[in-house]
């Protein structure tokens, strides 16, 4: 017997992440939610920005936003949900650090792309999430960050810039994910570094009866405005491992771009719909072009049948092709050093398994050539070529 603890790890970890993200994600976005839709009473009192009333599981809830007064007593328990955030951070870079940097870096590394040692695509990774930090906060530390819109501009630029630059070296899906972390990382610098020393400060004041410093207050107030903008693009990255077509593709960099660009507008959208104006229209009608561009950059081109195309394929050719290029992950007892339980449970021992994954083989080796994994396996054009005429003429086991 022997336990796989690395699998466990990578899954309780996994767990863990998306669960401490549900609710800090969640938090965040019903608070933003909150903000929008309180509702001012005529005779405020001192301190007082608004009232609401909400409904949830079995009773009513009556949440006011304030200023303490001068002299108001400081309440018993104040909560204030700072390591939803920090959990979330800790396990996703743990995760990173397991799936992608351990192992190798198989994750990391696409002899297609670049020829790179594992040393060397680790340094890249971990280089880009901390000289990313540094660089996106000199930036708004410095005059530029006075500009809103020009720095807003900057940023997202370099964002890109480092998409398409992490695109030239990593697999596309560790390029991917490391645009995630960054941001994830940007967002969680902003929580302790900006957002939490305000809130300190805030505490502090009220109980000695004075005022917040304001410009304590609008540092916190503008990094929470990027997170707030950074929260689609993020989950979006975090769920786009699933989805071949946009990080297999060989713009990836570009769809990342858009759909990052897209999802911040549609964010946008949500934060001003209630504020009607015609930003709206434009915010609202900005995503959906995004979305379509994504679309056309990941449709694949129309191809000319290559003159063999009508030719019969044997399915004896096809299932050598498999032997040579796919068994040694995806099989019940694979021969890879990374790969040790074959991915998914996608196994290609016996004809009938080829044949009942036909639609996915085609998918991930012809159409979107995101499989073999980082072509570890280096498959040839003419033997994804066969693969594709053996499921054009039907995907059959011939005798
Ligand atoms: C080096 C190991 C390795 C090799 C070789 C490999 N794969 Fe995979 N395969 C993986 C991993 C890891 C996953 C899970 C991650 C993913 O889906 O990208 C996977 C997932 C899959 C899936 C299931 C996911 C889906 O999209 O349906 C299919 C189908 C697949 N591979 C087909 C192939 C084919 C066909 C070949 C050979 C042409 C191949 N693989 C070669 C590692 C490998």
């Amino acid at each position: 017997m022997e336990l796989n603890i690395r699998e466990w790890i990578d899954l309780l970890v996994r767990w863990t992440h998306v669960i401490a993200g549900i609710m800090w994600i969640g938090n965040s976005m019903l608070f933003n939610w909150l903000d929008r839709n309180l509702v001012q009473s005529d005779w405020p009192r001192e301190g007082e920005q608004g009232k609401i009333w909400l409904l949830h599981s079995g009773a009513f809830y009556e949440v006011e936003k304030k200023l303490l007064p001068k002299g108001a007593r400081y309440p018993d328990k104040v909560h204030w949900f700072m390591f939803q955030n920090l959990t979330t951070w800790v396990s996703g870079i743990f995760l990173l650090a397991v799936v992608y940097y351990l192992g190798g870096a198989a994750y990391m590394i696409d002899p297609s792309v670049a020829q790179i040692s594992p040393p060397v695509a680790i340094a890249i990774g971990v280089a880009t999430l901390v000289g990313g930090w540094f660089v996106y906060d000199l930036l708004w530390r410095s005059p530029l960050g006075k500009n809103t819109p020009l720095a807003f501009a900057i940023s997202f630029a370099l964002l890109i810039g480092i998409a398409y630059g992490l695109s030239q070296v990593l697999s596309g899906r560790a390029a991917y994910i490391h645009v995630g972390a960054l941001m994830g990382t940007l967002m969680t610098g902003n929580v302790w570094l900006y957002i939490v020393p305000s809130q300190r400060g805030l505490v502090a004041a009220t109980k000695a009866g004075l005022a917040q410093d304001p410009a304590l207050s609008y540092g916190a107030k503008q990094r929470s405005i990027h997170n707030n903008y950074m929260t689609f693009p993020v989950l979006f990255i975090m769920i786009s491992n699933h989805y071949p077509i946009t990080y297999g593709n060989q713009m990836g960099w570009l769809v990342l771009a858009v759909l990052m660009v897209g999802s911040a507008l549609v964010r946008h959208f949500m934060n001003i719909r209630f504020t009607y104006g015609p930003w709206l229209r434009w915010a609202a009608g900005a995503g959906v072009v995004a979305l379509a561009v994504a679309m056309i950059l990941t449709a694949r081109p129309a191809r000319t049948p290559s003159a063999s195309a009508a030719e019969p394929v044997s399915f004896a050719a096809v299932q050598s092709v498999i032997q040579r290029r796919c068994v040694v992950c995806h099989s019940a007892h694979p021969t890879d050093n990374i790969f040790t339980v074959a991915p998914v449970g996608v196994m290609f021992d016996t004809p009938e398994q080829i044949v009942a994954m036909a639609a996915r083989i085609h998918e991930r080796a012809v159409v979107t050539q995101t499989m073999p994994f980082n072509n570890r396996t280096s498959i040839t054009a003419e033997e994804r070529d066969l693969l594709e005429r053996w499921y054009a003429q039907g995907a059959r086991i011939t005798p």
